[in-house]
């Protein structure tokens, strides 16, 4: 095995073009020589969502231009990489197979192994850019298209406890923030908005608060605050909009948490309980405080990576990749995009009208 191999790690699953390249270390924290991520806010803000099309146009023309800048900043040359990562799934197929392809034709010019790595793998592994970290631990995936408690039992072994069976709270936060006439991606925009306002002006639900286990559920909230805002007409009351939804979110997530730990404790009697919050809305500082505060509560340490490895990147894709270069868990080239790839894969689907909680 090569001494503190080198990982190119490729993101393009939705409207972020990234590349990043780390390199293993003997402290067990690889260092992270570069991590270049360019978002399309611009691109897609004037449709108050991303445009697949759009996208994947847009991935088309910069990844090279990315590749070559993060190669230019990590000071390594092409020969030097070990391996190379790319997301293959979940995302938006016609976006993942701009950075796959690419992965695979590095791979194969360099005759290096090509790994496939599932985006929220890279989510839940992404704090181990930072400090060492044992299995099993607790984990609270909050990004744009997902919400779930799992436990995370190794690499590639996954047990989900929960999950949204409706909108994803970053969807959420997005939804919530465009009705309040927020730019899209409003979620870290509404957080500031909800710094400004009264979280007790307005009384929003908590579906599903007192049943259905670790299940979340976000889509009534969002109907309440569309009739809300209806009648609703100061810059004011719309920053305690702001702030009730802030504050309602806060509220379900420490209740739904608390199950989390009561579930992760009845099978893991004697670990070390650890709580990893990761993905974008893991950004979200009054999340963050309300988390603490129920992991100190309850005896678990919290922990997340750094702002700016929360949202999508390609270091936590590469990352993703060390671990299973190290494991020798390596994809041919004919490995396909999946666009709704799971993590636990024995997790029964839970979205739509009539299920059963
Ligand atoms: O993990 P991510 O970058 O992409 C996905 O894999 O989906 O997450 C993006 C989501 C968006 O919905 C964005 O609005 C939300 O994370 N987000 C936040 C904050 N920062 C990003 N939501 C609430 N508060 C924030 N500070
Ligand atoms: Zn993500």
């Amino acid at each position: 095995m090569t001494k503190n191999p080198i990982i190119l790690g490729v993101e393009t699953s939705c409207d972020e073009t990234a590349i990043s390249i780390i390199q293993d270390h003997e402290s067990g924290i690889p260092k992270i020589l570069s991590n270049i991520v360019s978002s399309q806010f611009d691109i897609h803000k004037e449709f108050g969502g991303v445009v697949p099309e759009l996208a994947a146009r847009s991935h088309v023309e910069k990844i090279n231009i990315i590749a070559r800048k993060a190669f230019k900043e990590s000071g390594i040359s092409l020969g030097k990489i070990s391996a190379v990562a790319s997301t293959v799934g979940p995302g938006l197929i016609i976006c993942l197979s701009v950075g796959l392809n690419f992965g695979k034709a590095v791979s194969s010019s360099l005759n290096v192994p090509f790994i496939g790595i599932n985006h929220l793998e890279g989510h839940a592994l992404s704090p181990k850019l930072q400090q060492n970290l044992e299995y099993p631990y607790l984990l609270l995936l909050i990004s744009g298209g997902h919400s779930q408690y799992l436990i995370v039992n190794g690499l590639g072994k996954y047990k989900r406890l929960g999950t949204t069976i409706d909108d994803a709270l970053g969807e959420a936060y997005d939804k919530t923030a465009k009705i309040l006439g927020i730019e899209f991606p409003g979620g870290p925009k509404l957080e500031k908005f909800a710094e400004e306002g009264d979280p007790y002006k307005f009384k929003l639900p908590k579906p599903i608060i007192n049943k259905g286990g670790c299940n979340l559920s976000f889509a009534g909230l969002k109907t309440a605050i569309l009739k809300i805002s209806k009648e609703i007409n100061t810059e004011k009351e719309k920053f305690d909009l702001a702030a009730s939804f802030q504050k309602t979110i806060e509220e379900i997530l420490y209740v739904k948490t608390k199950k989390a730990f009561e579930e992760f404790k009845k099978i893991n009697e004697s670990v070390k309980c650890n709580f990893v919050i990761a993905g974008g809305v893991a950004a979200n500082k009054g999340i963050r405080n309300k988390l603490n505060e129920v992991s100190e509560e309850n005896n678990f340490r919290a922990i997340y990576p750094d702002i700016k490895l929360c949202g999508d990147n390609a270091a936590m894709i590469a990352m993703a990749g060390l671990e299973r270069f190290k494991n020798n868990q390596f994809n041919e080239l004919d490995l396909q995009a999946d666009p709704r790839m799971p993590l636990d894969i024995n997790a029964k689907f839970l979205k739509g009208a009539g299920v059963k909680l």
